[in-house]
């Protein structure tokens, strides 16, 4: 049998998977079978690393999502649109979509998936949540008969990068951002990478696949990493923790479920702490399973491309097994539709790590204690590090509190006239 299969794009990502499926000995055998027929660029002048038959690369993207010969669509241009106009396309002319792209899944997920559900089509997306590590399939599937109560990741290299960075070297945020850029580990443009987007995108849809339920993108809370500070991370590794871009969806049980995005001090010796660089790691923690971490490399041509071709295999095995028109396989489809109901951060419990810069007046540890306690807030250490210039620095790290209590005892604290600043507020894991 051949499989034809059409490319959105031929960047690092389309390059990567064209190269696997041109050289296929050793690998799966049904690549064998798969025929790139188009592929769709911006440029046809551009010089390609892969080698591909002549008239293959076209600028003219429609052409490709409306080819009657085209069973499966490979959509690895990035963005919104056009990526989401031709999905929708592509899928209301029966074809099979696979995607790494998580931004178009997290904001369109709910119209792509009901699309693909009244098309009797399949959208497949491991490469859209880190890269090369198998994490939907295993969500799906292995994991799938237990309850999860918590899904926990490094999903952003570029930040775990940068974090990994700054704690080895003791250097700031803008310092190894630059050199980051330099090295073509971060962007021109930073921001869905390091205010935190980009890991939200990705929990969104692994929070979908654990929960069984569809998340709205926006309502997801997302704090980056911006105002992490050497110094911070400095006074945690004193403290026994390392600094985290975390992105968290907790619930199941009964729960309602909490999704978020923030830096985040994780104790040295837990699993997620010695995942550094630009790898990526998602602990899934449920019943009766207990914890699995699932870790390697998150992002990068040869690994998001394994992932993209794995999909591709995986719809190729469904349509030789002649199992179309018949129901779509539960496991490889969307098959819920209600939508979850996220909690309010100020209802989550968590500690927190504050560090106050205070004016060297006696009692401020115990007027912040006092003002701590009214408002329920318990504490496990409040700590005199030091000074900065004439101001005493002051580190409180907080038992598991309610958010809400946490930010009304702030915001009384920071009215104190002892208080001259609060310089980092970070969430213990
Ligand atoms: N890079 C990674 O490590 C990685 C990891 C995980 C997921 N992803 C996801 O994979 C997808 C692709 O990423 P990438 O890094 O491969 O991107 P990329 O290198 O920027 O490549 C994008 C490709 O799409 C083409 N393209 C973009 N917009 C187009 C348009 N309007 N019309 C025609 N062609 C267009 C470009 O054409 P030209 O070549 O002519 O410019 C290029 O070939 C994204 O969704 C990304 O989030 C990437």
């Amino acid at each position: 049998m051949v499989f034809t299969i059409g490319l959105l794009g031929l960047g690092t990502v389309g390059t990567g998977t064209a190269e696997i499926i041109l050289d296929s000995e050793g690998r799966n055998p049904l690549l064998q079978e798969i025929k790139i027929k188009q592929v769709g660029v911006n440029n046809l002048e551009k010089p390609r690393s892969v080698t591909l038959d002549p008239g293959v690369l076209t600028t003219d993207l429609e052409s490709i999502v409306n080819d009657p010969e085209i069973e499966i669509v490979v959509e690895l241009l990035g963005g919104l649109e056009p990526a989401r106009s031709l999905i929708l396309t592509a899928i209301r002319n029966g074809k099979h979509i696979v995607t790494a792209n998580k931004a178009v899944i997290a904001r369109y997920g709910d119209e792509i998936y009901t699309a693909a559900n009244q098309a009797g089509v399949y959208v497949l997306l491991e490469a859209a949540v880190a890269g090369g590590i198998p994490v939907i399939k295993p969500l799906k599937q292995s994991l799938g008969v237990n309850r999860i109560t918590s899904v926990i990741g490094i999903i952003n290299g570029t930040t775990n990068y940068i974090l990994t960075k700054m704690s080895t070297e003791g250097l700031d945020f803008a310092d190894v951002l630059a050199e980051a850029q330099e090295l073509g580990y971060a962007e021109a443009d930073p921001t869905a990478d390091v205010d935190g987007g980009d890991a939200a995108d990705k929990i969104s849809i692994l929070a979908a696949i654990a929960f069984g339920e569809r998340v709205k993108r926006e309502e997801i809370s997302c704090e980056g990493i911006r105002q992490i500070s050497a110094t911070d991370i400095s006074y945690a590794e004193d403290l026994g923790f390392v600094v985290k871009l975390l992105a968290i969806a907790k619930g199941g049980m009964g729960q309602s479920l909490q999704i978020r995005v923030h830096p985040t001090l994780v104790s040295q010796d837990h699993p997620l702490a010695n995942v550094n660089g630009v790898n990526n790691a998602v602990l899934v923690e449920g019943d009766p399973l207990g914890q699995v971490m699932l870790s390697g490399p998150g992002a990068g041509k040869g690994a998001t491309a394994s992932a993209v071709v794995s999909d591709i295999v995986n719809v190729a095995g469904i349509l030789k097994s002649n199992s179309q028109g018949k129901d779509l396989d539960p496991h490889l489809s969307c098959n819920h539709d209600n939508y979850a109901q996220l909690m309010p951060l100020a209802e989550i419990t968590t500690r927190f790590y504050t560090r106050f810069l205070c004016n060297d007046v006696p009692g401020v540890i115990g007027y912040l204690g006092t003002c701590f306690g009214k408002h329920d807030v318990s504490l496990e250490s409040i700590v005199q590090i030091g000074f900065q210039e004439d101001l005493a620095e002051i580190v409180v790290v907080t038992h598991d509190v309610k958010e809400g209590d946490f930010r009304q005892a702030l915001a009384e604290i920071e009215n104190l006239d002892a208080i001259a600043s609060i310089p980092s507020i970070i969430r213990v894991l």
